[in-house]
């Protein structure tokens, strides 16, 4: 085989409730993600060694900076995961074409890893192997972070645990979403320490996280306004403190007509849910005209998750 390219997509999370600290220092999560249409493309070809390099995809002023090309890259770790449990050397070369923001709260290493064990099983595919099934590979995803089972999976998801364990969420219809990134990303380590923080600040302990009930309900009905509404992420307060342009970002998307605005993940990307294709072009230029954010990207979802192409 001379070479296997794989889509993957970003994730927005519709609900991220942060319970409680663990003892291996991740937070239990009620954390709902909704895959929208904005992909990374991961090829993997033969190579003598493991090797990395990380390009914007055409027309994406993604700044790719900060990623990194070395055996630390999260795309490679998962080469080097799937070469190690069918038993092969990890000798393939992995270009990943980024348009998902770096460090931009969408889950965009996360997706480049899950890309890349795709495409390793399926280029070291061979009938002397075992076979790698989708369930290998989701328990592959989650050693190598919280996110990457969804990746896989795609679609709408309830994710438990630390956001690994997954169920598919009864969603109807198409959902229209306008990002808004920012110059810099934010690093998911220091948001939830910053939550933690404040919390521990005001007194205010964890609850146990639940699954949003009328959350459910907006989805199940593909009711935007209704979706927009139930909107909850227990880490925008961190990311508002450690970014507090955000704010303003946020505003501005919600005073242009946005019918919800929340801070993806850990930020700083901000997304705005609107009612269709026709206001996410509205609010898109509104918005870049508005000067709040870096770059301006329109997506729908839900979409599958990671696809050889
Ligand atoms: O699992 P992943 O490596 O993507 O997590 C990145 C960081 O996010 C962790 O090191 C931890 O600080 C934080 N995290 C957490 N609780 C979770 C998921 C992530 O505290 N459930």
């Amino acid at each position: 085989m001379t070479s296997v390219s794989v889509r993957v997509p970003a994730k927005v999370n519709l609900q991220l409730s942060v319970g409680p600290i663990r003892d291996d220092g991740y937070h239990d999560l009620v954390n709902v993600f909704h895959a929208v249409s904005l992909f990374d493309e991961v090829t993997a070809a033969p190579a003598a060694g493991l090797e990395v390099s990380v390009e914007a995809a055409p027309h994406s002023r993604v700044a790719i900076g900060g990623v990194p090309t070395d055996g630390g890259n999260l795309a490679a770790r998962a080469a080097r995961l799937v070469a190690g449990r069918l038993g092969v050397e990890p000798g393939v070369a992995l270009r990943i074409r980024k348009a998902i923001p770096v460090a931009g709260g969408m889950a965009g290493g996360s997706a480049d890893a899950a890309a890349a064990l795709v495409a390793c099983a399926r280029l070291w595919d061979d009938r002397d192997r075992p076979v790698l099934t989708r369930d290998d590979l989701l328990e592959l995803g989650a050693e190598l972070g919280s996110d990457v089972p969804f990746a896989l999976l795609g679609g709408t998801a309830i994710g438990v645990g630390r956001g690994e364990r997954l169920t598919p969420a009864l969603s109807r219809g198409t959902f229209h979403w306008v990002f808004a990134t920012a110059d810099g990303g934010l690093s998911t380590p220091a948001v939830y320490a910053e939550c933690d923080r404040l919390r521990e600040a005001g007194e205010r302990p964890a609850a146990w996280p639940r699954v949003s009930e009328d959350l459910m309900t907006a989805l199940a009905t593909g009711d935007a306004k209704t979706l927009g509404a139930a909107l909850v992420n227990d880490l925008q307060p961190a990311a508002l403190a450690l970014r507090p342009s955000l704010r303003r970002t946020l505003a501005t998307g919600r005073d242009l007509g946005a019918v919800g605005a929340v801070v993806s993940g850990s930020g700083p990307t901000c997304a705005f849910l609107v009612a269709n294709e026709e206001h996410a072009a509205d609010l898109a230029a509104d918005l870049d005209g508005a000067g709040v954010a870096e770059q301006i990207v329109v997506a729908a979802g839900p979409v599958p998750g990671a696809t050889v192409l």
